[in-house]
């Protein structure tokens, strides 16, 4: 009888046993399983994440070459002339347009330039004289030459140029922004 009880004692020991390895054992494949998934997942979804997040992960500020007029406008310029442009402004999925002044002079050897109005001392946007023949900023009285060059005033460089292109007998011409209240022409967008 001692035996029989000390035999069940046994079966009923090695059948708990039993039942907690396996027991470990699934939950060990179940931990492996969900690994496994979170991997597969992560891997998959890292195209979907890049594709998403794309407009914000390149350049925020795009800016396009706008129209200033046609070349043959300016053939027979004397004296700086105004012109506002268009400018088409992508930032990731938003498009925007806005318009801006800009002056187009001819230097002596007949070549056009492209000058923002915005003043490299604190913004302001500069008015042409043709009266001084001379730029003359309202705001603190900073002067330039018909073609941007500084004269006095408070602005610690001329007149900022911009970068322009001819296409089908066109002007083209990329405005940007330039750092204010410093001596060095510097991109800031
Ligand atoms: S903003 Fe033009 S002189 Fe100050």
């Amino acid at each position: 009888m001692c035996a029989c009880a000390g035999d069940s004692e046994g079966m009923i020991g090695k059948a708990s046993a039993h039942g907690l390895s396996l027991e470990n054992r699934r939950s060990f494949l179940g931990a492996l399983l969900g690994v496994g998934s979170v991997f597969v997942g992560g891997l998959l979804s890292v195209p979907l994440i890049r594709f998403a997040l794309f407009p914000l992960l390149r350049r925020t500020t795009e800016l396009k070459s706008s129209s200033v007029g046609a070349l043959t406008e300016f053939s027979s310029l004397t004296e700086p002339v105004m012109r506002t442009i268009q400018i088409e402004q992508i930032d990731g999925w938003r498009k925007a347009i806005s318009e801006k002044a800009v002056y187009i002079t001819k230097d002596p050897q007949g070549q056009l330039h492209v000058l923002t109005s915005v003043c490299p001392h604190l913004g302001c946007t500069v008015p042409w004289n043709k009266e001084k023949n001379q730029f003359m900023c309202p705001c603190h009285g900073a002067t330039f030459t018909p073609d941007g060059a500084r004269i006095s005033g408070p602005s610690q460089r001329g007149m900022d140029t911009l970068e322009t292109s001819v296409r089908d007998g066109q002007l083209l011409v990329r405005f940007q922004y330039f750092r204010q209240l410093v001596s060095d022409k510097e991109v800031i967008g």
